[in-house]
């Protein structure tokens, strides 16, 4: 039997980091929700010992043994002790290397819908250390729901967050998540910091954050901005057309190039893409998504 399943991508909302660490990660300190963004996926589970993985929608993803979602199945596989034939195919629509998490959030509906397809065997801890080995942004797609993240991603924290409108630019170029920590200089957030930003966001109501005057801009920071617009000077100015356009608050997601900005309503947000569409330079990709 093929089961068909979407897999969502991410914003972070916020995302600093903390510190680095012995194991060379870097503890953060983030605001990640879920979008109406997917890649679609399907999983055939039957008799037998193996695992497949296609490809479409994008040549730079890697099939078979080389994709996540190859690892994240013989993870689940191997944990529960069983042995299966596991086909997967996945079918691309978010960028890759985009900070959008395209690739945890494959893998993490893969942890899932194998576990469900034989018997619901797993617990949500071997679940969360299955999908941490996968990736530090996996754990967080296995919730799906706001939450703030923190040690390397995987210390998850449900919060209550509007359902914004996002406006998404990228430019067509893949960015390497190893490249953009490794560039990182020193920095120190300290726990003050932590408390006023939890503060901030408790503050915020859906009205006044998207509204103009409302310190939107204060709580969309992101420590890795700073990394990538050193070196691709064009995605800052992409972060800039979409405050042109109207957005109340924009930000590079993650460890980029994708940049959002967040509209006070779903009819802005359609308005502002056609026009960017229109007026960005051709290769540079366009999306309205909402949170989930
Ligand atoms: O965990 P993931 O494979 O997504 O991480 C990719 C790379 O990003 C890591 O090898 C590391 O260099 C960097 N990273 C980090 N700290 C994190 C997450 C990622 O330094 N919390």
């Amino acid at each position: 039997m093929q089961i068909h399943l979407k897999a969502p991508a991410k914003v972070n909302l916020f995302l600093r980091i903390v510190g680095k660490r012995a194991d060379g990660y870097h503890d953060l300190f983030s605001l990640m929700q879920a979008i109406s963004l997917y890649d679609e996926i399907t999983l055939s589970v039957s008799e037998g010992d193996s695992i497949s993985v296609t490809v479409s929608g994008n040549d730079e993803v890697p099939a078979g043994a080389g994709n996540i979602c190859h690892k994240a199945a013989l993870g689940v596989l191997t944990c529960a002790d069983v042995k299966r034939s596991v086909e997967i195919g996945i079918t691309k629509h978010i960028p890759v290397g985009g900070g959008l998490g395209g690739g945890s959030s494959n893998a993490a509906t893969v942890i899932m819908a194998l576990n469900e397809a034989i018997g619901g065997v797993l617990t949500p801890e071997e679940l969360a250390g299955i999908a941490l080995d996968c990736g530090s942004d996996v754990p967080f797609f296995l919730l799906r729901a706001p939450a703030i993240a923190r040690g390397r991603g995987e210390l998850l924290n449900p919060v209550v967050v509007p359902k914004y409108h996002y406006v998404l630019l990228n430019p067509g170029i893949a960015v390497s998540t190893a490249e953009v920590y490794g560039a990182l200089g020193s920095f120190d957030l300290t726990k003050e910091a932590e408390d006023n930003i939890l503060i901030r966001l408790g503050e915020l109501k859906e009205s006044s954050f998207c509204s103009k005057d409302s310190d939107v801009e204060s709580l969309l920071v992101n420590d890795l901005e700073a990394v990538v617009f050193d070196k691709y000077r064009f995605i800052a100015e992409l972060k800039e057309s979409l405050i042109a356009e109207g957005a109340v608050g924009a930000l590079m997601s993650g460890s980029g190039a994708t940049v959002f900005g967040i509209f006070s309503d779903k009819a802005k947000a359609v308005k502002a893409a056609e026009i960017l569409r229109a007026k960005l330079p051709e290769g540079t990709w366009v999306a309205t998504a909402d949170g989930l």
